[in-house]
């Protein structure tokens, strides 16, 4: 019997206890509370970020894993360039390997670029695109299939969501003028699914022009450290300078699955290189399943 009371008697004090702890618990809570709302102090993060998402000159410029040498396996780093559209550069993507192995694979096949039709869905000839370029079927070799595979690593889509990659051949002079990646019709949509992001793989140097520019991107252009290096073309909109092996990855489409327009894009004139630039495009589709995929 005395055991019991006991017993009782400590769990009740250790009770009351910790009812205590948790009454002082919710009165600092509530004083924080009180001390958030009325603004006397704020989280930072909250203010910071949002006046940070299209300051430009606050991308880092990592120099870390460059190499300029062409020995040995560069490493790989990740550099984010734009929030207004939502773009990425992973340098050092591809081997030299796999660029020139790319490059082989695609030189006997190049035919003049043509644009997608938008009332038919038909391939045309276009005055806006002056490169030549070749289709690689999905999956086609043992290279193609490790890059698909690392094109769906970086970019959380699923191989089977890609398209097959492209080769891009441009020579001096040959231009991409500004265009949307996505389809504004309703043909190419029903048959394939919207297009949601692309990843552009650059497989050669080009030492003046080239770039990939938007023009309507979000945030003060001239504040990327490269600006001095941009041609004129360049200088029209927020551009990436084509380096072997490095990979550009953009969104077409925004996180609540809205068409976005600032991920218009164009290829600036090539001014000057030792041979044509070449790039592979990959594009990757929302396939055979609602736009409720990717708002996951
Ligand atoms: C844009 O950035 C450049 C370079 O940092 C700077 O000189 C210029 O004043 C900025 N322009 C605006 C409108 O903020």
């Amino acid at each position: 019997m005395a055991v019991k009371g006991r017993s009782i008697r400590g769990l009740s004090r250790k009770s009351s206890n910790s009812t205590l702890v948790f009454a002082v618990f919710i009165g600092l809570s509530f004083v924080v509370f009180i001390l958030l709302a009325f603004g006397i102090f704020s989280i930072p993060f909250t203010s910071k970020g949002s006046q940070k998402a299209h300051d430009l000159s606050s991308i880092a410029h990592n120099t870390v894993g460059r190499r300029d040498d062409d020995g040995g396996k560069r490493d790989p780093w990740a550099e984010v360039i734009s929030w207004e559209p939502r773009a990425v550069v992973y340098h050092n993507f591809l081997s030299k390997e796999e660029c020139e192995y790319l490059i082989n694979l695609g030189k006997p096949h190049m035919k003049k670029s043509t644009v997608v039709d938008s009332a038919t869905g038909k391939s045309t000839d276009s005055r806006v695109r002056t490169s030549s370029g070749t289709f690689l079927a999905r999956g086609q070799d043992k290279v193609v299939r490790t890059i698909e595979k690392r094109i769906a690593d970086f970019t959380f889509i699923p191989v089977e969501h890609g398209e097959g990659l492209q080769i891009l051949h441009y020579e001096v002079g040959q231009r991409y003028e500004p265009h949307y990646d996505y389809f504004a019709d309703e043909f190419n949509t029903i048959n394939g699914g919207q297009r949601i992001a692309t990843v552009l793989m650059y497989l050669s140097d080009v030492e003046e022009g080239g770039e990939t520019v938007f023009p309507t991107a979000k945030g003060n252009h001239s504040a990327v450290p490269w600006w001095n290096e941009l041609s004129e073309c360049g200088k029209g909109g927020l551009s990436v300078k084509p380096k072997m092996g490095d990979a550009l990855l953009f969104w077409s489409m925004k996180p609540d699955a809205s068409l976005d327009p600032s991920s218009l894009h164009g290829g600036c004139p090539v001014i000057k290189a030792k041979g044509p630039l070449l790039s592979l495009d990959a594009f990757a589709v929302v396939r055979f399943v609602s736009k409720a995929v990717i708002i996951l």
